[in-house]
């Protein structure tokens, strides 16, 4: 992976706030390709590969899989896909997917798109979403939103640090969000 010349945006923001339904107006508009760590992690269950029990398992607890699984999916992802701009939605989640990502794949992100939304918001989309998500119960939600206070917001900070992070306001309809989106791209030239 080391040798493919790729542009990535993180897209960050906590379970509910709207990553992917973006992303899709994203892949539309500005012609990335959209990766969701999730997505790919439930994909790895369905396949039935060896670690499907152990990733069910984390997922329905709201924890964190480790980075190593997640990081392949991912490079294979990219690797396989013929486009250069990727979208990389739900990652990284913590610290140690953040170093594990970098120093692996040697890719820095151009910026981090944020979505910033209240916990009520978040809470009430997840209990509408009705996918049929093993996570999108009571319970499993208030521990993701406890890592994402806990684990996720640093790796948010990180980048903010940098000067990285693009903040969004989410708690907005769709296509009011979508406006602010558009302007964060319209801005990426290349
Ligand atoms: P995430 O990928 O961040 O977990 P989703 O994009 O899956 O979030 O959105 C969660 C739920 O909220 C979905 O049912 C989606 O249709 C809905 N949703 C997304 N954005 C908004 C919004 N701006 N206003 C209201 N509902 C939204
Ligand atoms: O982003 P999404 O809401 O689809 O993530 C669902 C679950 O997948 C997370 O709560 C977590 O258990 C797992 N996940 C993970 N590592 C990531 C992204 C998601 O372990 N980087
Ligand atoms: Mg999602």
């Amino acid at each position: 992976l080391k040798d493919k010349k790729v542009t990535v945006v993180f897209v960050l923001g906590g379970p509910g706030s709207g990553k992917g339904t973006q992303c899709a107006n994203i892949v539309k508009n500005f012609g990335f390709t959209h990766l969701s760590a999730g997505d790919l992690l439930r994909a790895e269950i369905k396949s039935g590969s060896e670690n499907g029990t152990m990733i069910q398992n984390m997922i329905k607890e709201g924890k964190i899989v480790p980075s190593e699984v997640t990081i392949k999916l991912l490079q294979r992802a990219i690797l396989e896909n013929g486009n250069d701009k990727f979208l990389i939605d739900g990652f990284p989640r913590n610290e140690e997917n953040r170093a594990a990502f970098e120093s692996v794949t040697g890719i820095e992100p151009e910026f981090v798109l944020f979505f910033d939304c209240p916990e009520e918001e978040m809470e009430r989309r997840l209990l509408g979403r009705n996918e049929g998500r093993e996570d999108d119960n009571i319970e499993t939600i208030r521990k993701r939103f406890k890592v994402y206070m806990e684990s996720s917001l640093p790796v948010v900070d990180y980048y903010s640090a940098k000067g990285k992070v693009r903040k969004i306001s989410a708690s907005r309809p769709v296509d009011e969000v979508f406006e602010a989106v558009k302007a964060v791209f319209t801005s990426l030239v290349d």
